[in-house]
């Protein structure tokens, strides 16, 4: 990792000089992870009660219980930007109290320095002052000093405000992407849809074989495009049918399973399940585009069946496509996110 991306706070206090030229009790500054951790949890969770999911949650809880721990809190200051839980970013502070809150976290994909612009949250009190512009607005300025290749961000799609807001501040739309949860608490009745789908003559559900991975690649990235997946946990390196794929996931515990829908002989898709430690277990869906829908109720609905005592599932799809299908197998429409970045 580059120094100049990952040096300490440095620069970030040099911002917070020039931002706070004109100090006052009601001011912009980098976050100290060290004495403001329990306050911006608190923020947090205020601001996004509504729509917090149970990682959003879990998040929270670290925060805290991390926040308990002075020793490793002195630590993690003393990192900076290499902290392993993400503690930079910037906080709006009004007579000593946080009230605005982004955090800033550094990623690096494929050599290239990017941030991920997370948690941006003002108190409903301090609402349409600026507060959130002005968050951003740091956040931008400090990424750029660090020559960062792009900012990312992403809001969910029914946030039209906070859409708006970093639109206007030269954010562009790169994709939208619904979360589905499975989870065997809500299951759903048949709906007239699966059971017509049901009724087709649908393909086979077999073991993936080594011939299938050149298409399964590919269909992967028609789903998970490259420029998306630094934040996801796809490992394809994992997936790989060879020996020495097969070896390293050996040693290092990788218990993942693939099925294929084969239709005489055709291949039609590939699901891997891929287990967490978070909420959910992970599926990623490759399909041959002609027959998507078909093809992930197919796989979709063997999954359930095989799984559905086990733990929730999940899957992240670009928005719009086989939500039929998707929801026919059981499945429920978690959150549409919008992915938005700046080059
Ligand atoms: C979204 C949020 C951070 C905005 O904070 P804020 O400090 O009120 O935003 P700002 O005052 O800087 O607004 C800047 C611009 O964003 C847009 N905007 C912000 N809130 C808006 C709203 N509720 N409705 C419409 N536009 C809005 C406007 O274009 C606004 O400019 P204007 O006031 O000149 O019209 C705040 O409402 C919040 O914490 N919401 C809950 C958490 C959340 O949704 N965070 C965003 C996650 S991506």
């Amino acid at each position: 990792m580059g120094v100049s991306f990952l040096e300490d706070f440095n620069s970030m206090v040099a911002l917070q000089q020039s931002l706070t030229a004109t100090s006052t009790n009601k001011h912009l500054r980098p976050i100290d992870a060290r004495r403001d951790l329990n306050q911006i949890a608190d923020l947090i969770e205020m601001c996004f009660s509504s729509t917090i999911d149970p990682d959003g949650e879990s998040y929270i809880r670290q925060m805290r219980k991390a926040a308990k721990n002075t020793p490793y809190m002195q630590w993690i200051g003393s990192l900076g930007e290499q902290a392993p839980f993400p503690t930079s970013g910037f906080v709006w502070e009004d007579e000593g109290r946080i009230i605005g809150n982004l955090t800033l976290i550094p990623v690096l994909h494929h050599t290239h320095p990017l941030y991920l612009i997370a948690n941006v949250a003002v108190h409903p009190d301090y609402r349409r002052r600026g507060i959130a512009r002005q968050l951003t607005q740091a956040a931008l300025t400090h990424a750029r000093q660090r020559k960062a290749h792009a900012i990312w961000l992403h809001v969910r799609e029914e946030n039209l405000g906070a859409y708006q807001l970093y639109r206007s501040l030269g954010f562009v739309e790169r994709a939208r992407r619904t979360t589905w949860y499975y989870s065997k608490d809500i299951i759903k009745p048949a709906d007239e849809l699966s059971n017509r789908l049901r009724s087709f003559t649908r393909p086979a559900v077999t073991w993936r074989e080594h011939r299938d991975w050149s298409a399964q690649q590919k269909w992967l990235e028609n789903t998970y495009p490259s420029e998306l997946r630094w934040h996801l946990t796809l490992r394809t390196n994992l997936m790989n049918p060879g020996f020495f794929a097969s070896l390293y996931r050996f040693f290092i515990d990788a218990r993942i399973q693939h099925w294929c829908a084969r239709f005489r002989d055709q291949l039609w898709g590939i699901i891997t399940w891929q287990p967490t430690t978070n909420y959910a277990d992970h599926l990623w869906l490759a399909v041959h585009p002609d027959n998507e829908e078909i093809a992930a109720f197919t796989l979709l609905s063997h999954i359930v069946e095989r799984y559905k005592y086990r733990r929730p599932l999940s899957l992240d799809y670009p928005a719009g496509r086989a939500s039929n299908a998707i929801q026919s197998a059981g499945f429920q429409l978690h959150q549409t996110l919008v992915w938005m970045k700046i080059e």
